[in-house]
């Protein structure tokens, strides 16, 4: 039995049993719980009853109950091993090296981080430390600090190393955790003089640490890397600690950092949970959307929160999610704010939070200048690409809306989403946005490939990053778009891009097509040449582009009214054309 445990309980955690059975049942939502027609037995009115918080169905007119393994089990005639194969198969869950050795070793590293954690405690509480002194500084009192099993690190550069040799634990081990780290055959303590966060997964175990440094200094958060029992992007920081409050309240605060997350906590806003400064993953959404599906980011008002923001909601809207964004004013990020201001003020940015699409619409809106034609032009580019996205009934509100706010008409606006009877030959190279392959971009149908050697240049080559920037609107194909937003977020001048991280952040699909354009994209070590190649291309495309956007402009514009901007417009359209 025991080398299934593991697997067991990981299937049941991430398999949710409403969409497991959603798949089979058509299945509404009546209170707390989902109800449909029994499979197991005939009837026609619905006694099949799906509890999304205790996971287990029941059918109160043939007695059938139990959970989502029993439920594969009876639904497909397996037995338990199978449905157990087969739902990990479904869900990505590896279960091939969860063979006996390694379900052993992982419990064996659960327990070792539980022990670092309580070495990091017992120094944090015991008596005064630099540690302590810090998070007193930053506000936090003890019974948060506790709760959250906060811990110091010391100075010393074996404490902990120590502590572990006394006990006869295997230092490869502890390196394997990222607790120590190694320098020729010397080992020495990771972490020192941190404050130590431990991250605990819903089922309680230590899973790995955030250290931050005291006060000032780089890097400002040591994490531990991924390990057998730790990986980023199927957790989020907090939710062992917050997912009844999540679920109590049938919605999530989602910040970006540790500390966002505690401090939210002390001040009485307790469904919390962080994301750790990674971009949202699609297992992430999967994991919250158990709890609730009401979802509001709280990231940092700063570029990088905002991209993280546009990111993660995408996601979260895909999986289903009622997304809203929160938008803080004055201060940087969600602990400041309530640190300065409170926990009223924080629920009156909550009960502000601004929707999907009304988020979308306003950064657009602050990011072009929509007194001029040009900038009205680009803001109706980058808008329908948002409506697109959108389900059909809330797209039609938000053309209404977007018609509203600007001097763009509702037909224009329909126009450039494209007509939903299906697309005209001028509409075509818009709306086939979907396929990368047959993207046809008028005359110059190779644009994917342009796309795929950008991005391949900028992962061998992160100068070329920024020389990319004022032409990123050339990354139409939604995949190819979604790696170059990560890259751009993962940027740093002077460092490449840590190819890992931006694993992490792409969902299974795009993760395809990046190892994909890595392995087939090649240069030969022409990297210059090919770079000065595609901007001369997209140069040569977007005249093009140019010409098509006049000519749209001049059908909607009105003879009378905009008789200066018409004439500027056919000037510059028969000097393209000229060209
Ligand atoms: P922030 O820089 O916004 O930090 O990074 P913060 O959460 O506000 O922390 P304080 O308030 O300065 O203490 C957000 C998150 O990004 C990750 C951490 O998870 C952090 O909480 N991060 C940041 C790192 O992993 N490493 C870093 O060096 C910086
Ligand atoms: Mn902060």
């Amino acid at each position: 039995m025991g080398f299934k445990d593991n697997a067991i309980e990981e299937i049941k955690s991430r398999c949710n049993i409403v969409d497991v059975v959603g798949r089979q049942v058509v299945l509404k939502k009546t209170g707390n719980n989902h109800k449909g027609l029994c499979p197991f037995h005939n009837e026609k009115t619905p006694s099949f009853i799906v509890s999304e918080d205790r996971q287990m169905f029941t059918c109160f007119g043939c007695g059938a109950t139990g959970d989502v393994i029993e439920f594969t089990q009876r639904i497909h005639n397996l037995d338990f091993p199978e449905a157990i194969e087969k739902l990990a198969g479904e869900y990505g869950i590896e279960l091939k090296d969860s063979g006996f050795g390694t379900e052993s070793k992982k419990t064996g590293l659960y327990e070792i981080n539980r022990e670092a954690a309580a070495f990091f405690y017992r120094k944090f509480s015991e008596g005064p430390n630099p540690g302590r002194d810090y998070m007193e500084k930053r506000g936090l009192d003890a019974s948060t600090l506790r709760k959250f099993g906060i811990g110091y690190a010391d100075e010393q550069w074996q404490s902990l190393l120590e502590h572990f040799q006394a006990k006869g634990t295997d230092p490869a081990t502890l390196l394997e955790l990222g607790l120590l780290s190694r320098s020729k055959d010397r080992y020495y303590d990771k972490f020192r003089d941190r404050v130590m966060f431990p991250i605990i997964n819903t089922r309680g175990k230590v899973i790995g640490f955030g250290g931050r440094v005291i006060g000032e200094g780089n890097p400002k958060y040591l994490n531990s890397p991924e390990s057998p029992v730790f990986q980023k992007k199927n957790n989020l920081y907090g939710l062992n600690l917050t997912r009844q409050d999540i679920s109590k309240e049938n919605s999530v605060i989602l910040v970006e950092g540790y500390m966002d997350a505690v401090s939210l906590y002390q001040h009485g806003v307790r469904n919390v949970a962080a994301t750790l400064g990674t971009a949202l993953t699609v297992n992430q959404a999967t994991m919250i959307k158990r709890y609730t599906d009401n979802i509001v980011l709280a990231y940092d008002s700063d570029q990088a929160g905002q991209a993280a923001t546009l990111r993660g909601m995408d996601i979260l809207y895909e999986a289903g999610c009622n997304v809203k964004v929160l938008l803080i004013s004055e201060g940087k990020d969600p602990d400041d704010y309530i640190r300065k201001n409170g926990k009223e003020a924080f629920l009156a940015l909550v009960k502000d939070a601004l929707p999907f699409a009304d988020y979308k619409l306003h950064l657009l809106k602050t990011m072009y200048d929509l007194t001029t034609t040009d900038g009205n032009l680009k803001f109706l580019k980058e808008i329908a690409k948002v409506l697109r996205g959108l389900r059909p009934i809330e797209a039609d509100y938000y053309i209404k809306k977007v018609a509203k706010q600007t001097n763009i008409s509702e037909g224009a606006i329909k126009r450039e989403v494209g007509d939903p009877r299906g697309p005209t030959d001028a509409d075509s190279h818009r709306s086939s946005g979907q396929s990368a392959e047959t993207d046809q971009k008028g005359a110059i149908p190779a644009a994917p490939q342009l796309q795929r050697n950008l991005i391949k240049l900028m992962l061998v080559k992160s100068s070329y990053i920024p020389k990319v920037k004022p032409y990123e609107s050339v990354f139409q194909d939604p995949d190819c778009y979604r790696i170059y937003e990560i890259v751009r977020m993962l940027y740093r001048s002077d460092e490449e891009i840590d190819f890992k991280k931006l694993e992490d952040s792409l969902g299974e699909h795009e993760l395809g097509i990046l190892h994909h354009i890595m392995q087939t994209v090649q240069f030969a070590d022409r990297d210059d040449r090919v770079f000065a190649d595609c901007i001369s291309h997209i140069m040569e495309m977007q005249r093009g582009k140019r010409e098509e956007e006049i000519i749209t402009l001049l059908s909607v514009l009105d003879d009378e009214g905009d008789r200066d901007a018409i004439v500027a417009l056919t000037k510059e359209l028969m000097e393209l054309q000229r060209k």
